[in-house]
């Protein structure tokens, strides 16, 4: 059995997925569940399977499966390392996990630069952050992973740079324009921003030298160690490695992304108990 997050990934895994097997999709939006359910039933795929779950409530209903794919789900939930351990304890030994999370969201730019759409870029991440997701999560699943059992296999960006007429545009273009609209609705831009950041997009598509970085994206390709029990997933939680740092502070409620004044004082902190012998020199 496989396991996909959302519509997207089930579908896909559907494909690569013998007759015999089933593939699972989760997601916790009731909206998206009726809509992929009524899609299964129109293409006939019998052996797929939409439940409406909340990862961080509900955990995965599944057990023994062989393959989840996760994308741009990791950076929605309020914790990464719980979605990782509730992976590990539902896969299979020797199992493979899949992740598509970004790495690097403020990647995503036009060339020659938008001001507009920058802003917008940094107002999908403020108010990811806000509702207790972290947009570059792709960048604490290796070390999460390899606490929870897993070997990790690869690490590899995957950013893309296209233009107006490539097929591929449709897909950032189509989120700024509706995320533009979204993010006015939240409060976080204003009517005249939503109209600059639309301008903006309409004058780069009429410009054929436009060219767009997409975010950079982290394929993740983990492996669960085949001796793995559930009960070293908890001896691994509290280790305050460097690795861990970004996930501690998620986990104490302050966001790994701050002022540069905070993070100086930050990374004061982590060079007296990384360089002790620097501080002593410092001190003499
Ligand atoms: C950006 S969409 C990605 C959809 C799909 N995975 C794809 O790659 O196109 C994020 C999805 O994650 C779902 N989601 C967010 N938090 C979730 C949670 N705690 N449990 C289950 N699904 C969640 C949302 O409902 C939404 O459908």
């Amino acid at each position: 059995m496989q396991t996909a997050f959302s519509l997207p990934e089930t579908i896909a895994l559907l494909s690569r997925t013998p007759a015999s097997g089933e593939v699972l999709g989760l997601e916790r939006s009731s909206r998206f569940v009726n809509a992929a359910q009524k899609r299964c039933a129109q293409y006939e795929c019998v052996n797929a399977r939409i439940e409406e779950v909340d990862l961080m409530l509900d955990g995965i209903p599944a057990t023994a499966f062989d393959a989840p794919w996760c994308r741009w789900v990791a950076c929605f939930v309020s914790s990464p390392q719980s979605l990782v351990e509730g992976l590990a304890k539902a896969l299979k030994p020797t199992g493979v996990a899949v992740f598509h999370e970004y790495g690097d969201y403020a990647s995503w730019r036009l060339m020659p630069p938008r001001p507009a759409i920058n802003h917008f870029v940094a107002a999908v991440m403020e108010s990811w952050r806000a509702t207790g997701g972290e947009p570059d999560v792709g960048l604490t699943l290796p070390g999460l992973l390899q606490r929870s059992g897993f070997s990790v296999r690869e690490v590899r960006p995957l950013v893309f740079t296209i233009g107006p007429a490539d097929f591929v545009w449709q897909w950032p273009s189509t989120f700024l324009r509706s995320g533009a609209e979204r993010l006015r609705e939240l409060g976080r831009v204003s009517d005249l921003e939503v109209k600059m950041i639309v301008a903006e997009l309409a004058e780069a598509e009429r410009d054929s030298t436009t060219v767009m970085m997409t975010p950079l994206v982290l394929e993740i390709i983990a492996t669960k160690h085949s001796n793995w029990s559930p009960n070293q997933v908890s001896a691994h939680v509290n280790a305050p490695d460097g690795n861990h740092a970004m996930e501690c502070e998620r986990r104490s409620g302050a966001s790994p992304w701050r002022t540069a004044v905070e993070q100086r004082s930050i990374l004061d902190e982590r060079a007296r108990r990384l360089l002790p012998e620097q501080n002593s020199s410092r001190r003499r």
